[in-house]
């Protein structure tokens, strides 16, 4: 173990890590707290240099953990069929599901009768819910009451659902939205609440425990869209008392195409199977079957195994990290790329409630009087700087905050450094002082340069690309690159 000081650009001192055998322990953010594959990759830039990919998109999708690549690179020679296998093998790979199961839904505080489902993504669990809401007492299909400022994951799901949905316009603060969604609930009967735990937006949330109190008070239930929650914050159902949380392995540093949805049994047992077919059934005759019960029941065909023990060995590396270690360094990162961008002449943030508190790495800003996809375009082609911009599948959202036409999200994650927040900063100040250097256009409606010399895959090979995959993935597997010193 190691603590080591230096000077850091601005000439502060800061401190950088404790070397442990699981996680490198950032103190301030100034180095990843969590080493993930390929934070070594080298990306061309228009000019012929190339530099350090700057991965500012995690709220998109983050880079796989180190630790989740090695995980799969040990389990994948004992991956067979799972459940339905007599051979030995089949025993492991079903072994290793259930325990990733078991493993996903602990690092949640899953109660002991919750259910923890492996779906694709945050959106399938999201639309499995929705057809899991139970009708009211009167016999009328449950109704949905959910906030604008979602993600359209946590939106259009509701609409469709039998009972539909209510949006409620959010206000300014916190504490008015707050009173909107209590008075809301007064005046009509809800069977359920679904709100972000972290805007994919602008990083903020209401506070759980008033959600919940409100919710719980007029006898309705609480799913958290955890997308932008569980990857960065530690969360609990069973001590905030939420009913169900959904998310993604891929924003979760386990891109393997995992999903969860965790929560009370009962909607779950008594839901329509979310898709039909083997695996969800105790018996099927030629004219009525008999479905089994959650999770097997929302959960047929053959299921993600290499995902989710992917995502099982991320939650397990995220648990491992100290008390406060994952929300500290994203206040440092957060705190340090709100006050570079606020030095930034033009630049706005954006932000939907001004007294939310603690929010995730994730901030949205707009260039005054620029186009947002030519900035992000800018920042990749000639910094190597990887942001998004558009309307973030949160429509309702930038339309009120009077960003119809887009903004630039930057966003972070356990594997992002000051260096690279600081990259952002610099490449916006000559953006906004010199320009691009480069030549843009709009093709199919998106920024690009005008013939980019930047190679890209034509086929399965990779030859031309510089600091590629198949560098980092060379003779002795995933490399991760040299720990942050
Ligand atoms: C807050 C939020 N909810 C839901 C989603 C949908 O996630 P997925 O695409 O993994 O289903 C996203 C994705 O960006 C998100 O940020």
């Amino acid at each position: 173990m190691s603590v080591t000081t230096t000077l850091d650009r601005t000439g502060s001192e800061t401190t950088a890590v404790e070397r442990t055998a699981t996680a490198l322990v950032p103190v301030a953010g100034v180095a990843s707290c969590l080493p993930v594959v390929g934070s070594d990759t080298l990306v061309p830039l228009v000019d012929g240099r190339t530099v350090p990919y700057a991965n500012l998109d995690c709220a998109a999708s983050a880079p796989a953990l180190c630790a989740v690549a090695d995980r799969v690179t040990e389990v994948l020679p004992l991956y067979a069929s799972v459940h339905r296998g007599a051979g030995y093998l089949s025993q492991v790979s079903t072994a290793l599901y259930e325990a990733s199961r078991r493993a996903i839904g602990s690092f949640v505080g899953a109660r002991s009768d919750d259910v923890t489902v492996v779906t694709r993504n945050t959106t399938d669990s999201l639309n499995l819910l929705a057809g899991c809401i139970p009708d009211g007492p009167d016999g009328a299909p449950g109704r949905v009451l959910v906030l604008d400022v979602e993600h359209h994951a946590n939106l259009l799901p509701w609409q469709r659902s039998a009972g539909g949905a209510t949006v409620l316009v959010g206000e300014t603060s916190v504490a008015g939205t707050l009173a909107a969604l209590r008075a809301e609930l007064a005046a009509a009967p809800y069977a359920l609440v679904a709100v972000t735990g972290a805007s994919n937006v602008t990083g903020e949330s209401l506070p759980v425990a008033d959600v919940v109190a409100a919710v719980h008070a007029a006898g309705a239930r609480v799913v958290l869209d955890g997308a932008q929650l569980v990857p960065h914050r530690r969360f609990s159902l069973s001590e905030t008392g939420v009913d169900y949380i959904a998310f993604s392995g891929h924003k979760t540093y386990a891109p393997f195409g995992s999903g969860v949805l965790a929560g009370r049994r009962d909607w779950l047992d008594a839901g329509v199977p979310y898709l039909a077919g083997g695996g969800a059934v105790r018996h099927v005759g030629v004219g009525d079957v008999v479905w089994t019960d959650a999770p097997a029941r929302h959960e047929a065909g053959s299921p993600n195994v290499v995902g989710a023990v992917a995502l099982a060995a991320a939650c397990d590396a995220l648990a491992a990290l100290p008390e406060g270690v994952l929300a500290g360094h994203e206040a440092a990162l957060r705190t340090r790329l709100v006050n570079g961008l606020s030095t930034v002449p033009g630049v706005q943030i954006v932000t939907a409630w001004a007294d939310a508190v603690d929010p995730v790495g994730v901030v949205t800003f707009s260039v005054v009087g620029h186009d947002p996809g030519l900035v992000a375009a800018y920042l990749s082609a000639e910094h190597g700087i990887g942001v998004r911009d558009g309307r973030f599948c949160a429509h309702p959202l930038l339309a009120r905050l009077g960003y119809d036409a887009g903004a630039v999200r930057a966003s972070v994650g356990v594997g992002t450094t000051l260096d690279e927040v600081d990259r952002l900063v610099t490449a916006l100040h000559a953006y906004v002082s010199t320009g691009p250097v480069a030549r843009y256009e709009i093709v199919d409606g998106c920024w690009a340069v005008v013939d980019d010399p930047r190679p890209l895959p034509t086929g399965s090979g990779l030859t031309g690309l510089v600091g590629t995959a198949a560098a980092a993935f060379g003779a002795g597997g995933p490399a991760c690159g040299p720990a942050p010193a």
